[in-house]
């Protein structure tokens, strides 16, 4: 039996990474610490809890008393590292929580796990590191830095995608904390034999994603017969990943890849924000045709009264220093790993659509409170482009 801690389980790739692990490991012990931040919510993890199958601890990630005790506690054998601040729209706004979590607390994690599992005697450094300063192959103790994409900066649209060699350039204050982040993971495995790896993802969708990401905004705000704000010209391409396909990838990066080295995981699947939110509008259409009571329960939606939620595309004031494109080559975790995106993108977002659909009590609940003074910040002071 492994035991296992997740941090920042209660966000939205989180909550998916420990059904998926559950799932694939039943008899592992998982513990989840969460710093319970807008972004979090724990009703899915809720009935887990209850019964008893998995531990959660509310607690911040720099609380270093805290992490010593709960090593102590579960000496825990696996960390998959996810807790962060992850919207870069807020980044721009207010930076200083960014540093704080991810780069002070990932230091603080890194320290936590270093030191117990060195006093423990569960890493012995001095046999971690071979001759030519490798890390040794251990399946005893293993840190996973889950980290994104952003860290590469941006791609024109012939580059060739990113792979593990491309060049650190983080554009936004988030990408910049994640790209620190990972230097200080490197930094751990080069100089003390942490028993580390990093994981740089493409962008995740599916259920449970935060409101306030495109593919649920978009979702809701045509639900709700509000503007769909697509930034600048609507040209800007992300690489699409469903979120259970990175937690596969996260799950055999963690058990499987080489120890001090870094994997790549995207979604092959290139699309620019114009073509998301018309794939969005056009599949919203079609289920309002086919189902009356949906005009019932979105009376305010376009598609309601047989109009296109296209007519609520307005094109606002870009993002400052907004990336135009983001594309992975995957080839690595491919290659090394066997693992494979398995979701199609039209089936993916059709079946997220259907998710928000169906968790109308989830998502109000989200965007409730403090959530509309976000979005008064964020958006109010976006003029039509
Ligand atoms: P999220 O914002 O939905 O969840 C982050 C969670 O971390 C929240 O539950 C929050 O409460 C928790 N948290 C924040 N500060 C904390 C602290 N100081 N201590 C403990 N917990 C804290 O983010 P997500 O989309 O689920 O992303 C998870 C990880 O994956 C992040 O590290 C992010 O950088 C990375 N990532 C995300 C994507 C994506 O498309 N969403 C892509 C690549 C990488
Ligand atoms: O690439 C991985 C990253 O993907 C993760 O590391 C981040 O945590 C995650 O938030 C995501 O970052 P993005 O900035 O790409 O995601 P976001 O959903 O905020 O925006 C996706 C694209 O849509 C981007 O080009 C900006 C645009 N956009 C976004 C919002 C919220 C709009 O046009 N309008 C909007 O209202």
């Amino acid at each position: 039996m492994r035991s296992v801690l997740i941090t920042g389980g209660a966000g939205f790739i989180g909550q998916n990474l420990v059904h998926a692990w559950r799932a694939a490991h039943p008899d592992d012990r998982l513990t989840v610490i969460d710093a319970m931040t807008y972004a979090a919510n724990l009703r899915s993890l809720d009935p887990l809890i209850a019964r008893g199958e998995i531990r959660f601890v509310k607690g911040d990630i720099n609380d270093a008393a805290m992490l010593r005790r709960l090593f102590e506690e579960n000496r825990f054998t696996r960390v998959a590292h996810l807790a962060a601040e992850s919207h870069v729209d807020r980044s721009i706004d207010d930076p200083e929580a960014f540093l704080n979590t991810n780069v002070l607390g990932t230091f603080s994690l890194l320290k936590a796990s270093l030191d117990f599992w060195r006093a423990s005697g569960m890493l012995n450094a001095s046999e971690m590191l071979n001759a030519s300063g490798m890390l040794a192959a251990s399946n005893q103790v293993r840190f996973l830095h889950v980290s994104t994409d952003e860290v590469y900066g941006s791609l024109d649209p012939t580059d060739a995608p990113f792979s593990e060699q491309s060049p650190y350039r983080p554009n936004s204050p988030y990408a910049a904390s994640k790209a620190a982040s990972d230097h200080l993971v490197r930094s751990f495995v080069a100089t003390y034999g942490m028993p580390a790896l990093i994981t740089n993802c493409s962008n995740n969708y599916g259920p449970y994603q935060h409101p306030e990401k495109l593919i649920p905004l978009m979702i809701i705000h045509a639900l709700e017969g509000k503007p769909l704000p697509i930034y600048g010209d609507g040209t800007n391409i992300r690489d699409w990943l469903h979120v259970s396909d990175h937690c596969h990838a996260v799950m055999a990066v963690i058990e499987r890849g080489r120890l001090g080295e870094t994997y790549n995981i995207g979604g092959g699947n290139e699309r620019n924000n114009r073509d998301v939110v018309g794939v969005i509008c056009e599949t919203l259409d079609r289920a309002f045709a086919a189902d009356p009571k949906l005009a019932a329960r979105f009376p305010s939606c376009p598609a309601a009264a047989g109009h296109s939620c296209r007519s609520l595309i307005a094109y606002v004031t870009d993002r400052p220093g907004h990336d135009h494109r983001y594309a992975i080559n995957a080839g690595k975790l491919a290659n090394d790993l066997g693992e494979r995106c398995r979701v199609d993108f039209q089936d993916g977002l059709a079946e997220t659509i259907r998710w928000y659909l169906d968790h109308e009590d989830w998502w109000r609940d989200v965007t409730s409170g403090t959530y509309k003074a976000w979005i008064d910040k964020n958006y109010g002071f976006r003029i039509a482009v």
